[in-house]
């Protein structure tokens, strides 16, 4: 039943996300990437340490076990690890063989954020964890989530690629009902810029109706403005979008240039895929309108709730038709390009890591 998502087409070189910064704490915790069991735990001084879940004894998982200190021990039979992975005692027995050792994972905790390097721990580089902001940045009142998907990881990269689906898939929540912000979001102006690692898209749309998504709740009487919106998807599955509603004329002022006046409105999200097994991924989001609109925070994240489950139903319904028909091949479409931009980066990125 092959669909052609193995995980063999994921970069390895890479920082996937394991979880919020808040999610962990020194009790261990499971989690499956890119098809690999791992262990997530914070030694007493609150270091985050990441190892295979996977005892080397026995193979119990780890994560049954409790953190000592900076160690874990297994609680089937008691050998303890090192933070490097290392075995730093077995009961029972006065010689530790240097054979008795897991695989340590490098992580990083940076923008809220727990990042781990799924590739050969010397190529682990740390310019590559993106500008993700997180959900405490003081520029924006963001709340994070996570949502389990049920289909592939880069389903949900193709989702993100191209958000032309907004004005059908989110026509009643990020659209809020509108038509005219709906073909905004279908036949908008976007240009697409190729960056090292993924691409960014900037959108332009003139004389669109507030919707809920551009801030309606505070801009409820000053009527149609500009909306200007950019996003970055970057390898291996990393969605960043900044997008602002504008007094109306203020894009046609501007011409090519972005905006040049502070925004009526704005709102940030930063997201990141994270593929777990072949046919599912965990899906990390922080949504949030701008900090001069804390009010607005909730308000934001239960909108982002709702359409970021309208992209689970709509992602996993196409899954389920995917794996019953295999053989059938998707068709790419004028609305693809940026998905097809994208791949090609991608390509390269897998033949410099084989
Ligand atoms: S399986 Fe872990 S100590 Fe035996
Ligand atoms: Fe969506």
């Amino acid at each position: 039943m092959a669909t052609g998502y193995s995980l063999n087409g994921y970069v390895r070189h890479a920082w996937y996300m394991a979880g919020w910064d808040r999610d962990f704490t020194q009790a261990p915790q499971a989690r499956v990437m890119l098809g690999e069991p791992l262990v997530v735990y914070r030694t007493e001084e609150g270091r985050i340490v990441v190892l295979a879940d996977r005892c080397a004894h026995r193979l119990a998982p780890l994560s049954h076990g409790r953190c000592e200190g900076q160690k874990l021990r297994c609680l089937y039979h008691g050998v303890l690890f090192n933070p490097d992975g290392s075995c730093a005692e077995v009961p029972g027995q006065e010689i530790v063989p240097p054979s008795v050792r897991v695989r340590a994972y490098p992580a990083v905790e940076k923008d809220n954020a727990v990042w781990v390097w799924m590739g050969p721990a010397d190529k682990a580089d740390e310019a590559l964890i993106p500008d993700f902001k997180g959900y405490a940045h003081p520029d924006w009142a963001l709340e994070p989530g996570h949502m389990e998907m049920d289909a592939p990881a880069k389903l949900i990269h193709d989702n993100l690629l191209d958000l032309s689906h907004v004005g059908w898939v989110h026509k009643n929540s990020f659209a809020g009902g509108s038509d005219r912000a709906t073909r905004g979001w279908i036949y908008g102006k976007t240009e697409v810029d190729k960056l090292p690692r993924g691409v960014r898209v900037t959108r332009r749309m003139e004389n669109v109706p507030p919707v809920p998504a551009g801030g309606l709740r505070v801009l409820k009487d000053k009527g149609p403005g500009d909306f200007y919106s950019w996003y970055e998807f970057l390898s291996p599955g990393i969605f960043i979008q900044f997008a602002a509603r504008y007094p109306q004329g203020t894009l046609a002022r501007c011409g090519e240039n972005p905006p040049d006046v502070e925004p009526l409105f704005s709102s940030y999200t930063c997201q990141a895929v994270t593929p777990v097994t072949e046919g599912k991924a965990r899906y990390y989001f922080a949504f949030g309108p701008d900090s001069r609109f804390p009010g607005e925070k909730q308000f934001f994240f239960e909108l982002s709730e709702q359409a970021f489950g309208e992209d689970k139903t709509m992602i996993e319904a196409q899954y389920k038709i995917m794996k019953m028909s295999p053989e059938v091949r998707t068709m790419r479409l004028a609305m693809d390009k940026v998905l097809s931009t994208y791949e090609g980066i991608e390509k390269d990125l897998l033949a410099a890591e084989a």
